[in-house]
């Protein structure tokens, strides 16, 4: 890594989290880790392919890092103070936003110490990215973390083209109705030349809530429009707000699947889990929004009921440790290993637990070894902006084996129609979705999973960056 010149950046990306994570280990030395999280994972392989910046937190409180290159990337590190990391990112963001652009699956809480430091903190995002950008610049603001910044941004540098994406559910206007700052939110976000969301249901409501909350009016007709972004006018500026939903870097997965050592890999996995008929694996963060417990009850009733026999069925559950000092967090944290415990408990015998839970992060070629080992892929999230993981499945069987069981409050589930979608409220229909991918017709798998396969491949990542950007009308110049 080498530090870069003096030269502004012609495209940046600003999230809160850089691409690469400061990790400090016990010797007092540091390292930087990949980051953790389907933005990460989206935007990383595009922005590498295109030379541009990226505006981001380096992870942990107090580092003062200075802007550096990393492989034809420069990142510029925003600092956070630990106070700043308690208020903004573990309050703000996840305490108050998150669970209530999930559906108020957890309850959100309103502290107004932690919006001022969500203030503060958006601004030094912009600050940051206003000194950084070159003339007539254009900056991608990403996620719900950094909703104020493109208004801030374009009062710092109205030269600047400015695109918003947000990564969750927009939530349905009730449930914004509740936040005391959502006047200050739909501004902030009107500060951008384009606003997207996954789903069209998210920029409809997006919409009414500019013209309800800053008296504004969609242009007719356009909303809705499911390719078509809308539009808002703001004085003489004109907002375009569209649904544009994200994916994968498809072909380098499917490649990956693919390559020798990781089918090697995936053999290994199946011996070691003791060549179990059937694996079952589940990866996520460990987040309460992912409804790991949702599949792990279905689970325990299925081997309850003896429809699903202990010796013969094994799963898989991968989570990446997440936003681990937030109360909600925690909790589940606790549940989760509970109901494993109680699985494992009552169905295994020695050396063959019927769960294996692993609360680590992996790597991808071990990831992608994972989803080819696996023959029931299992998404059950309560509520998902898009969810990667379903898709990554996907991408990785070229061989057409395996099923996906999906949530259907997941948003992909409006593309991966052939999966076998369940409603993770619903444990009966969960348990029987399970049953049905794990005694499925290989034929009938293979239908499924080519109709799966053709979407995925043919909509990936870059198809989705490039739709956003030819929409805020930069396209030429990345
Ligand atoms: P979110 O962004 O809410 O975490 P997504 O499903 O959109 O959910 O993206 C999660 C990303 O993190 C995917 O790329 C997935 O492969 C990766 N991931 C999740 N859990 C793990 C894990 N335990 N090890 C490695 N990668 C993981
Ligand atoms: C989701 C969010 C991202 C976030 C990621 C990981 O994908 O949309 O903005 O970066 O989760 O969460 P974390 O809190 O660790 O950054």
């Amino acid at each position: 890594m080498s530090s870069i010149g003096e030269n502004g950046a012609d495209f940046l990306v600003v999230a809160n989290r850089l691409p690469v994570d400061l990790e400090r280990l016990p010797d007092g030395t540091q390292r930087w880790k990949h980051s953790p999280g389907g933005l990460v994972t989206a935007l990383e392989p595009f922005l590498r392919t295109h030379s541009g910046a990226w505006v981001g937190w380096p992870g942990i409180a107090d580092a003062e890092v200075d802007a550096f290159e990393e492989d034809g990337l420069q990142l510029h590190p925003v600092a956070l103070s630990a106070t700043e990391v308690a208020d903004y990112y573990e309050g703000f963001s996840n305490g108050t936003l998150w669970p209530l652009y999930h559906d108020v699956v957890a309850p959100p809480a309103f502290h107004r110490r932690w919006w001022n430091a969500y203030v503060r903190v958006n601004q030094r995002f912009a600050d940051v990215t206003a000194k950084v950008a070159a003339q007539g610049a254009t900056v991608w603001v990403q996620d719900y973390q950094l909703q104020l910044v493109p208004a801030m941004l374009r009062e710092l540098r109205p030269d600047l083209r400015i695109g918003f994406f947000l990564h969750i559910p927009f939530p349905p206007v009730e449930l914004f109705m509740q936040l005391p700052w959502r006047t200050e939110i739909i501004r902030g976000l009107l500060g951008a030349d384009l606003v997207g969301f996954h789903r069209p249901g998210g920029a409809q409501n997006f919409l009414w809530l500019a013209r309800r909350l800053v008296g504004l009016e969609p242009s007719r007709g356009a909303v809705g429009v499911r390719t078509r972004p809308g539009v808002v006018q703001v004085g003489d500026r004109t907002v375009r707000v569209g649904a544009f939903p994200i994916s994968i870097d498809s072909a380098g997965l499917d490649a990956l699947a693919r390559d020798k050592d990781v089918q090697k890999h995936a053999k290994q996995i199946r011996e070691d889990l003791g060549n179990p008929k059937k694996i079952l694996l589940g990866v996520d963060r460990l987040d309460y929004t992912k409804g790991i417990d949702v599949r792990l009850r279905a689970l325990y009733e299925l081997l309850a009921d003896g429809r699903v026999d202990p010796t013969e069925v094994t799963m898989v559950q991968l989570a990446t440790p997440s936003r681990e000092r937030v109360e909600h967090y925690k909790q589940m944290r606790s549940e989760i290993e509970q109901a494993v415990g109680r699985i494992n408990g009552e169905f295994s015998t020695v050396g063959h637990p019927v769960v294996h839970y692993l609360h680590q992060s992996v790597n991808r070629r071990e990831l992608t070894a994972f989803m080819s080992a696996a023959d029931v892929m299992v998404v059950t999230p309560v509520r998902d902006g898009m969810n990667l993981v379903c898709k990554e499945y996907v991408a990785t069987r070229y061989d057409l084996g395996g099923a996906l069981v999906l949530s259907e409050f997941a948003g992909a589930a409006a593309e991966l129609t052939s999966a076998f979608l369940v409603n993770p409220h619903d444990l009966d229909g969960v348990k029987n979705a399970l049953d049905a991918a794990l005694t499925l017709d290989p034929a009938e798998g293979r239908r499924r999973m080519r109709a799966l396969r053709r979407q995925v491949l043919t909509h990936d990542v870059d198809r989705w960056a490039r739709s956003f950007l030819d929409a805020l009308g930069t396209q030429t110049t990345i």
